[in-house]
């Protein structure tokens, strides 16, 4: 479903990317795992749009879409959320999530908030029901997102990505900084969006207990390169991995 092919980032004399290769299969939770600085952000940043001074290439079903801008991405059918919150902190919950919706759209908000279009509008209040039971984030939609808990947020903004019922979500360590509690809600969202929602996702995710739970294949990076590819398994086998990942943990 989604290629990506020999892309190289630099960052001056930072190689943060190193011509790196990976293929999402349709429908799998595919994790991309590493250490602090391995470049996982800077690759997942490249799916979503390759800067001019990066190398290779993207495909999304067959189609290039190496030089897509990111607001083109959605209307491909990728959505994606960010290593750091990126809400509407003034709006509430149901005013982010109906953004998300109508910017799908391709509608101004101002047009859309005068509230002409009454088929829109139902259309969009079933959405969001829909899509709040599914995040568990029903009973905060009046409220706005700097109140709530860290993990609520993040299931809100995972809300937001997929209002638009994306077929590839690519989550940027969505379990960064939640409670053992929250982490747990968080990846039965993730198993229902794949498994129910049939959603394929690209998880950048630094906790083991949930990328080792949840996902069918994992992808390991150290130093920009891939190190390791394969099951859970596999993984949690490679030597290579245990050295550097693991054993890198350990030690620091
Ligand atoms: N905008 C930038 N300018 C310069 N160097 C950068 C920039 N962004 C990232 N880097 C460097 O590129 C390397 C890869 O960083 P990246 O954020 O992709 O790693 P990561 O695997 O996502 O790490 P983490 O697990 O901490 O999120 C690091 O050495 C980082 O310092
Ligand atoms: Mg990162």
């Amino acid at each position: 479903m989604l290629e990506v092919a020999n892309v190289g980032v630099r960052f001056g004399g930072l190689v943060a990317v190193d011509d790196f290769s990976m293929t999402v299969e349709q429908g799998m939770i595919h994790a991309l795992i590493g250490p602090n600085g391995a470049g996982k952000t800077t690759l997942f940043n490249s799916i979503t749009r390759l800067g001019p001074k990066t190398t290779g290439r993207v495909y999304f079903k067959g189609e290039d879409i190496t030089r897509l801008p990111d607001h083109r991405m959605i209307h491909k059918g990728i959505a994606r959320t960010f290593q750091n919150l990126q809400l509407f902190g003034k709006m509430t919950v149901y005013e982010n999530l109906y953004a998300g919706y109508a910017f799908h759209f391709g509608r101004s908000l101002p047009s859309i908030f005068a509230g002409s279009h009454k088929s829109f509008e139902e259309d969009v209040r079933a959405r969001i029901s829909d899509v709040a039971a599914r995040t568990g984030i029903r009973s905060v939609l009046m409220n706005v997102p700097r109140n709530l808990s860290y993990g609520m947020q993040k299931r809100v903004e995972i809300a937001r990505a997929i209002i638009s019922e994306p077929e590839m979500l690519l989550l940027d360590e969505p379990a960064a900084g939640l409670t053992y509690q929250e982490t747990e809600k968080l990846d039965r969202v993730v198993y229902d969006l794949s498994r129910n929602k049939g959603i394929t996702i690209l998880l950048v995710e630094h906790d083991m207990n949930i990328v080792m739970k949840i996902s069918d294949r994992i992808s390991v990076m150290n130093f920009g390169k891939k190190i390791a590819e394969g099951s859970p398994q596999e993984i949690a086998n490679d030597p290579e991995v245990i050295r550097v990942y693991l054993g890198g943990e350990e030690s620091a």
